[in-house]
């Protein structure tokens, strides 16, 4: 454990970690199948999925990986939405519950296809969609609810399916976070009627950009494929277009480096399961930082990010961007992370935002505003893959910080 007279880096200390010397795991992990991915695609000439294989056999490999039917990939995790609220007929006026608290896609996929994003509050303690809130927000206008897995770990996904049935509403799940995620031993994506994924070069599997639509229901899957490809059907002719859609293919050389991303992403998502562990039973001893809650239904979390709840007053009223300040200055990167989606220019200057008759000035989530404004503390996923000693340095970091503010 740190000293508890040890001058903070912020204040000319020395950090618990030397970043310039010691930086961080690397992202993206890659190595010779990369390469081998890349260059069997070049000499192959076939760059476009409409005559090579290599997508298609990713879609057919992350399918069964997450458990999945179908898969159909598309140009990234935004336009996932899109395609997904399409291929469930969500059209102008119709209502989509969907949370504050997550990437601007979530809600911005809505207004695309002209219907309208209803936020319902999180919960206190893992920071996902709360069901209460969801039923709460459902109106005779209500067709759809996008869930998040906020970090990677699975929303109640029991509640959900539940809540959808009884209201005759499609589930999407957005599972850009959420690679590998698991809910009572079954990966997520395909639970709900549809799970979206991001492969942008953040994520735990990245092609640079890209994503997929995972699914279980056969005619949704050929919905979502002609919309990705211009409205044809599989057995139709080039210049045939059934549906209104667009070019949202995804290049061969995408789909070979995601494949060969692919072969790594199960050691990798153990590595980040053990580690998160440790960092929950060692954070949570230090009077002020709260884990996040882990459902026991939970068999399996993305940590495409690690978060933690902050409080101030354990702190001796060190403000938590001080504390990230602080943190960060000891050589352990963190962020605040989102701000409540209603909040953005977005959605707070324009009462009318794609025709969505709204007035999202209005609209309070206290739980979201509260993780934002003043709880959430956010570590990237690259840093899970570091060694128990690197774990340790976190540990350390924060008790360091948690002793000089309380002396
Ligand atoms: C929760 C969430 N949904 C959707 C997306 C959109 O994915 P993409 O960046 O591939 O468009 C992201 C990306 O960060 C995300 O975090």
């Amino acid at each position: 454990m740190a000293s508890t007279k040890a001058t903070l880096a912020i204040h000319g200390g020395t950090p618990v970690r030397n970043t310039a010397v010691r930086p961080w795991p690397a992202w993206p992990v890659w190595d010779s199948r990369e390469e081998e991915a890349l260059l069997r695609v070049l000499h192959s000439g076939k760059w476009g999925s409409t005559s090579g294989t290599e997508v298609h056999a990713f879609e057919e490999e992350f399918a069964r990986f997450q458990d999945a039917q179908y898969g159909i990939c598309n140009v990234n995790g935004t336009a996932s939405l899109e395609i997904a609220l399409r291929a469930a007929g969500i059209a102008a006026g119709d209502e989509v519950i969907v949370p504050p608290y997550t990437f601007i896609a979530t809600a911005s996929s809505v207004l695309m296809v002209n219907a309208v994003p209803i936020f319902a509050d999180i919960e206190p303690d893992t920071y996902n969609l709360d069901p209460k809130a969801a039923e709460a927000a459902i109106t005779p206008r209500t067709r759809a609810i996008i869930v998040v897995h906020v970090g990677g770990c699975p929303v109640d996904l029991d509640a959900f399916t539940e809540l959808a049935r009884k209201h005759n509403l499609t589930l999407i799940e957005d599972c850009a976070h959420a690679h590998a995620a698991s809910w009572r031993g079954r990966k997520v994506g395909a639970i709900g009627d549809m799970g979206t994924f991001s492969f942008q070069s953040s994520k735990n599997i990245n092609a640079g950009e890209g994503g997929i639509i995972l699914t279980n229901d056969k005619q949704l899957h050929e919905r979502c494929w002609s919309i990705v490809n211009v409205g044809r059907i599989p057995d139709g002719a080039w210049y045939e277009h059934h549906v209104l859609g667009s070019n949202y293919r995804l290049t061969e050389f995408q789909g070979a480096l995601l494949r060969a991303q692919l072969t790594r992403l199960p050691e990798q998502a153990a590595r980040r399961m053990e580690n998160a562990r440790f960092l929950n039973a060692e954070l949570g001893r230090i009077p002020g930082i709260r884990p996040m809650r882990l459902d026991e239904r939970v068999t399996g979390h993305g940590y495409h990010l690690y978060l933690f709840r902050y409080n101030a007053a354990e702190f001796g009223g060190m403000p938590r961007e001080e504390f990230i300040r602080t943190l960060s200055a000891e050589g352990i990167p963190c962020s605040p992370g989102y701000v409540p989606l209603y909040r953005t220019d977005l959605f707070r200057t324009q009462g009318t935002v794609a025709g969505a008759q709204m007035d999202y000035t209005k609209v309070v989530c206290p739980v979201a505003e509260r993780a934002c404004t003043e709880e959430a503390v956010w570590f990237t996923q690259n840093m899970l893959l570091g060694t128990r000693e690197e774990m340790q340095e976190i540990v350390d970091a924060i008790a360091k910080i948690q002793a000089a503010a309380r002396a």
